[in-house]
């Protein structure tokens, strides 16, 4: 079974980029095989990655739907559907990449879903490691037939409306039926010390803080110019903060 580190918080905080990060930190510590699944609809850790994604799970889904009947010779449609998942991994030396795409929409494709669940449920098994940038729902999460998390990081800026969304996902984590079994707050663009207010709020949360990844301006440049998050120059602020929390507070990794 891989070990399951995932993402989650609200919308623009960092989890993307975090999650990237620590892609990079673990492929760096040897830890490959690596999967990093992006999980997120408005998909882009991909982008963060430098690399193009021709074909999503979502696409599959839509594909496969429009002409259920298009099944080459010799497969039947599990097959068949396993196989496309397969070709739309994206593979580097050092980690591959999944990405989910678009949530089913109307109509039933359940038998469809099942399948394809089933199946990144079942190639997850082929990996040390599986790093999982969800949407703020984590619909993906929830979905997976074992509801086991090894680590989620809950990931927020440095302001109490980030802290509240924290506190409404550690909320969510029993109804979705999800098994988490370590739970931490990463603060994004956080400062050194972090202020008594802000820390009052996280104690009444309960859940602690694994580390705080500083502003870097580095990551605005990478954006901007559209370059790989992986090709950060190894002192890069934020590299550097992502590898002292990974190395403190790694009860998986
Ligand atoms: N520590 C940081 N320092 C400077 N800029 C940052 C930092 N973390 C994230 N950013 C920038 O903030 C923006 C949003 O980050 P990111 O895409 O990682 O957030 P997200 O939580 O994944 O967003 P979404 O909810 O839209 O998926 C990006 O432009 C990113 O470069
Ligand atoms: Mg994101």
């Amino acid at each position: 079974m891989s070990k399951i580190i995932a993402f989650a918080g609200k919308g623009g905080v960092g989890k993307t980029t975090v999650a990237t990060l620590v892609v990079r930190y673990m492929a760096a510590m040897g830890k490959s095989p690596i999967l990093a699944v992006d999980a997120d609809p408005n998909s882009n850790l991909g982008e963060t990655m430098g690399l193009d994604v021709p074909t999503t799970i979502g696409d599959i889904r839509e594909t496969y739907m429009k002409n259920p009947q298009e099944i080459p010779s010799g497969m039947d449609k599990i097959n068949y559907l396993e196989l496309l998942v397969e070709q739309s991994l994206i593979e580097k030396p050092d980690f591959d990449l999944l990405v989910m795409g678009r949530q089913e929409g109307q109509g039933c494709y359940c038998m469809v879903n099942n399948i394809l669940n089933n199946f990144t449920d079942k190639l997850s098994n082929h990996y040390k490691y599986m790093i999982v940038d969800n949407e703020a729902g984590m619909e993906h999460l929830s979905r997976r037939t074992s509801g086991k998390v090894d680590m989620l990081f809950l990931v927020t800026d440095y302001a109490l409306r980030g802290l509240r969304a924290v506190r409404r996902i550690h909320g969510m984590l029993d109804k979705l039926k999800l098994d988490v079994e370590n739970v931490a707050i990463i603060v994004s663009r956080g400062p050194e010390e972090l202020s008594d207010a802000f820390l009052e709020e996280v104690k009444e949360i309960g859940i602690p803080i694994a580390g705080i990844i500083p502003n870097d301006p580095a990551l605005l440049e990478f954006d901007m110019e559209r370059k790989s998050l992986l090709e950060l120059p190894d002192d890069s602020p934020s590299v550097v903060a992502t590898q002292k929390l990974m190395d403190e507070y790694s009860p998986v990794a």
